[in-house]
């Protein structure tokens, strides 16, 4: 892991980050928080649809992505409770209704039924005043429990994992009312988070990790059981990592906290995902007796993503979605009036090698439009392969701006690929060409490189239009260079 690359990838973000630290590091003990009053906001407001006032400013703005999933307005950050249901895909998320900016945490809600076009709907779920979620519904995921749709979630203050379950079919969530359903840490441990239950089950019975971490030891899961999803019993740690040794106020930073676990079978294997120092981290290897003992670990995007969930689809297929957070100042997204972006569909297998093969889910293709050789409007994707000679750089640009919308480079000699501000390591086999697929959508460049590799970049403002390729002619195969088909016609996504 580079360090000091994350933090300056991560410089421009400070402003988010540090209203979601203060909070995160409230939030395990209760302390409460002044995160909503700074905002001059009442920490108990909360709003139930996603209306949107200013729809038409928020249609214009180029920045905003034309087929990836985003809410019509105001913030999001993870995806949550990712299921498939009576034939259709549930996301929800993170998200807070009072604007471009982290806050009273809701669970936003939207379906779909081929993973591409995506249907608003009401917010599943806002903070109850006096509750145990009263400052913030967090992250979690979804259950089908005796036929009947139920969420675990966190509430805070303080960090407790609460129940909701709709009886008309995911149009309303009831909260049960009994939460939280855990109540906190086992007593016997002192932690450094206890958020974002991930549920799974196993011959009739419940299982469920929670995201933790132990003070200049490292982040953890810690594992329960129920057979009612309602009363959990705690069993032992699940699996458990190092901290970077350099102390941070926030535990997170130091990877002495991990968040938003996900955990599932895959390939005869079992795959862990976890988000910490900014960064999302997976672990293939083994699960037995409860615990999950890793054999390798990986990167799963080296740009601005974080904290993904992932579904099972019908066809069998572990398809993944991660959040893509902003890069630009606070004061900006919170003027744009959106923040966060979903990632595209993610198909994940596990490769010969036990790491973690990483593709964009194949549906994508029917968004084509023509092989036309450039990009117009910011809404396209770019496929080639090439045989790199030395350092190969591939670029998206227009002539008459300075500056390339995207640039990827490859060296050969340091076996490292980059696009724009970030790099990830990439060594390939005698012979293997470089393989590139590059979506372009607004602000968000999602690239995927050899199924192995991926890298998601922000690109504000760009007057780069239409976008031309610049790329060496030798060893070049391949190519698809033009415009995807927006999944909504004024770029609020439904
Ligand atoms: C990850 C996270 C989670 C938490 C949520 C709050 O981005 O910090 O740990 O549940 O966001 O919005």
């Amino acid at each position: 892991m580079n360090d000091d690359k994350d933090q300056h990838a991560f410089s421009a973000v400070t402003n988010w980050r540090s209203d979601r630290r203060r909070f995160l590091q409230t939030s395990l003990l209760g302390g409460l928080t002044g995160l909503a009053s700074s905002h001059g906001l009442s920490p108990f407001a909360w709003a139930t649809d996603n209306a949107n006032p200013d729809a038409a400013r928020l249609a214009a703005d180029p920045n905003r992505p034309q087929y990836h999933f985003l809410p019509a307005a105001n913030w999001m950050n993870d995806p949550n409770g990712t299921i498939f249901h009576d034939g259709l895909f549930h996301m929800f998320y993170q998200y807070n209704p009072h604007g471009g900016f982290w806050g009273t945490m809701h669970w936003g809600h939207a379906t779909s039924r081929d993973l591409l076009h995506w249907q608003h709907q009401p917010v599943a779920m806002a903070p109850s005043p006096g509750g145990p979620d009263k400052d913030g519904v967090f992250s979690g995921s979804a259950g089908i429990h005796n036929g009947v749709p139920t969420l675990i979630y966190t509430g805070v203050n303080p960090e407790v994992q609460c129940l909701a379950t709709s009886i008309d079919g995911f149009k309303t969530w009831q909260k049960y009312p009994a939460n939280p359903i855990i109540a906190g840490p086992p007593k016997d441990l002192t932690v450094t988070g206890f958020r974002d239950p991930c549920v799974w089950q196993e011959g009739g019975v419940w299982y469920m990790v929670v995201g933790t971490g132990f003070r200049k030891i490292g982040g953890a899961a810690l594992i329960y059981r129920s057979s009612d999803l309602r009363k959990w019993e705690y069993l032992h740690p699940f699996c458990s990592g190092t901290w970077s040794g350099t102390p941070a106020e926030n535990p997170v930073d130091s990877g002495e906290m991990w968040e938003c676990p996900d955990f599932f079978e895959l390939d005869g294997k079992h795959v862990f995902l976890y988000s910490t120092r900014g960064k999302v981290f997976y672990n293939v290897g083994t699960y037995k007796n409860h615990r999950f003992a890793k054999e390798t670990e990986g990167q799963l995007d080296f740009g601005s993503y974080y904290a993904p969930k992932s579904v099972l689809d019908p066809r069998g297929r572990r398809i993944l979605w991660g959040w893509i957070p902003e890069t630009r100042p606070l004061a900006e997204h919170k003027a744009a009036g959106w923040a966060g972006s979903m990632s595209l569909p993610r198909v994940l297998r596990v490769g010969p090698d036990n790491r973690l093969r990483i593709t964009p889910l194949p549906e994508l293709e029917q968004l084509r439009v023509k092989n036309a050789g450039v990009i117009e409007g910011l809404c396209g994707e770019l496929t080639l392969n090439l045989i790199p000679a030395k350092d190969a750089v591939i670029e998206l640009k227009n002539e008459a701006a300075p500056k390339a919308y995207a640039r990827i480079q490859y060296s050969a000699v340091k076996q490292e690929l980059s696009c724009n501000e970030f790099s990830a390591p990439l060594a390939l086999e005698k012979s293997e060409p470089l393989q590139l697929r590059l979506f372009v959508d607004g602000s968000v460049l999602e690239l995927f490189a050899n199924d192995r590799v991926c890298i998601t970049a922000r690109v504000y403002g760009s007057k780069a239009n239409p976008l031309l390729l610049s790329a060496p002619q030798d060893g070049r195969s391949n190519l698809w260079l033009g415009n995807l088909q927006p999944v909504s016609s004024d770029r609020l996504t439904s």
